[in-house]
């Protein structure tokens, strides 16, 4: 089957980020969330009125979800933690990786349980000490996996049973098994392998016809993947570094895509200005409602 590709891609927000990562859609605001992990802010934009606003974080923030209390819960250089998004107050949780001082939380999002599943890495992108956690409504950590370099994802089945991962370093995306009654992982298998060219699976998220939507850290790309893990579109991104993607707008059929500058030279920054934006992408699909962390 022919690969399609969507060129239609909007930066909606300029914002210049360091590390933009991790976007998060709320419905009930019509806002998309997202980080600057290396910026250390949180920046909020509203998809009506284009608005946007942005507050300092006082610690590297990789990934948050919204919580079904209120607030956001986020995973932090320090291990979790609760983040108030109106004031940036961050309330310490619990860190499992108190012991790895140059490992740093990079990116996560809840399971259909309400369970936060992050995953960390070795902020020097050389040792492979990441290592995926799952965060409960009850404050119990555990350890689902880890020994890779930097841990992306998770991303799920919409039946649940499926948990996505990027082994950005490696060039895999990995399919574990999953059980949402237990909230724990069996065998794996390699979803896709990126080529060089590809870059490195960064970002990923699920739609409603249970197809992988994934950002090419290095590679210009976001590409749908079906469940069988062969190509069904890419998106051609004006940004070598997109990031990471989220279905977002009143009917979920916008992909919001976040991006990076960082590592880029000046000659690399001429050609993709835009690299840092927040860009919106009208796709032909839905996303699926995003669970929410039950603590
Ligand atoms: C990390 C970056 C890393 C990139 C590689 C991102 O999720 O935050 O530090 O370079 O993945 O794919
Ligand atoms: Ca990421």
């Amino acid at each position: 089957m022919q690969t399609k590709i969507l060129t239609t891609v909007e930066a909606v927000w300029a914002a210049g980020a360091e590390l933009g990562e991790g976007p998060v859609w709320d419905e009930e605001t019509g806002t998309v969330l997202w980080l600057d992990i290396k910026g250390r802010r949180l920046n909020v934009h509203n998809v009506k009125d284009n608005e946007n606003r942005s507050i300092e974080l006082t610690t590297e923030i990789g990934a948050i979800a919204l919580r079904k209390s209120g607030g956001l819960v986020a995973a932090t250089r320090e291990g979790f933690a609760l983040l108030d998004p109106v004031t940036g107050t961050i309330e310490a949780l619990s860190d499992p990786e108190a012991h790895l001082t140059e490992n740093r939380f990079n990116d996560g999002k809840c399971d259909p349980r309400g369970r936060f599943i992050a995953g960390s890495m070795d902020d020097l992108e050389t040792s492979p000490s990441g290592s995926v956690y799952s965060l409960q409504g009850d404050g119990k950590v555990n350890r689902l996996f880890g020994g890779y370099v930097i841990c992306n994802g998770p991303a799920f089945s919409p039946d649940g049973r499926t948990l996505y991962f990027c082994d950005s370093a490696g060039c895999d995306i990995l399919a574990f098994d999953y059980d949402p009654e237990s909230g724990t992982t069996g065998a794996s298998r390699i979803f896709t392998r990126f080529s060089p060219q590809q870059g490195h699976p960064d970002g990923i998220t699920v739609d409603s016809e249970g197809c992988l939507w994934c950002a090419h850290w290095g590679g210009w790309l976001v590409t749908r993947f079906r469940p069988d893990g062969s190509e069904d579109t890419v998106i051609e991104m004006p940004v070598p570094q997109p990031t990471s993607c989220v279905f977002g707008g009143r009917d979920l059929d916008r992909l919001y895509v976040t991006s990076a500058r960082v590592g880029l030279d000046e000659k690399e920054l001429q050609s993709a200005p835009l690299s840092g934006a927040l860009f919106c992408v009208p796709v032909n699909t839905r996303g699926l409602p995003v669970s929410r962390f039950g603590g």
